[in-house]
């Protein structure tokens, strides 16, 4: 993108080496939050974009979804709907595993917190491999609501979560190599 505004977001975003694991360059996201005119146009960027597309829900991945999904829902008058870890959710829930690199992981959604044929985006802070997109949109889809679009802050391009997609429309502010 051209935008001056993300160029400096993607100023704002700190690569910490080794974590969590060695081998890993971490984009930390923390420092962004910290600049509030970066933090302010990234909801800006996303709001923009999503404004009159009649988006009903607006789904936020755990943890680090939870942050930048509710300013959003908020702004463009949708609900917002958490995507939690196994075992935090009070409510019946349907759940969708999904493979990491070392083991797998799960994400569950409340049953009735979306309806048929509402129409839902999908937030993030970063997209890598691509499966937790993956179950979360299988999750909306499952509820029968139809995912418009997933929107990351940060993509990592060389591990191909786009591919994993399959075609579902992926929008990022910041490709990081
Ligand atoms: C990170 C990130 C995404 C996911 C992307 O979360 O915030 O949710 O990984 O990886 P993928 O595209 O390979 O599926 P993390 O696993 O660190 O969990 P957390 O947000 O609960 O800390």
């Amino acid at each position: 993108e051209n935008d001056p505004r993300i160029v400096e977001i993607a100023s704002t975003i700190r690569e910490v080496p080794n974590f969590p694991k060695p081998g890993i360059m971490f984009k930390d996201i923390t420092t962004l939050l910290l600049d509030h005119k970066a933090f302010k146009n990234t909801v800006d960027l996303f709001v923009e974009r999503y404004t009159g597309m009649g988006i009903d829900v607006v789904a936020g991945i755990e943890a680090r979804g939870f942050i930048f999904g509710p300013p959003i829902a908020l702004a463009i008058g949708a609900k917002f709907v958490p995507l939690r870890k196994p075992g935090k959710l009070p409510g019946e829930v349907i759940s969708e595993k999904y493979v990491l690199e070392y083991g797998s992981d799960c994400l569950e959604m409340h049953i009735g917190a979306v309806q048929p044929d509402e129409r839902a985006l999908v937030v993030d802070d970063l997209v890598a491999t691509g499966g937790t997109l993956r179950a979360a949109i299988n999750l909306l889809e499952i509820a029968g609501a139809e995912v418009v679009e997933c929107a990351c802050v940060i993509e990592l391009p060389e591990l191909k979560g786009r591919q994993k997609l399959e075609g579902k429309p992926l929008y990022v502010l910041v490709e990081s190599h």
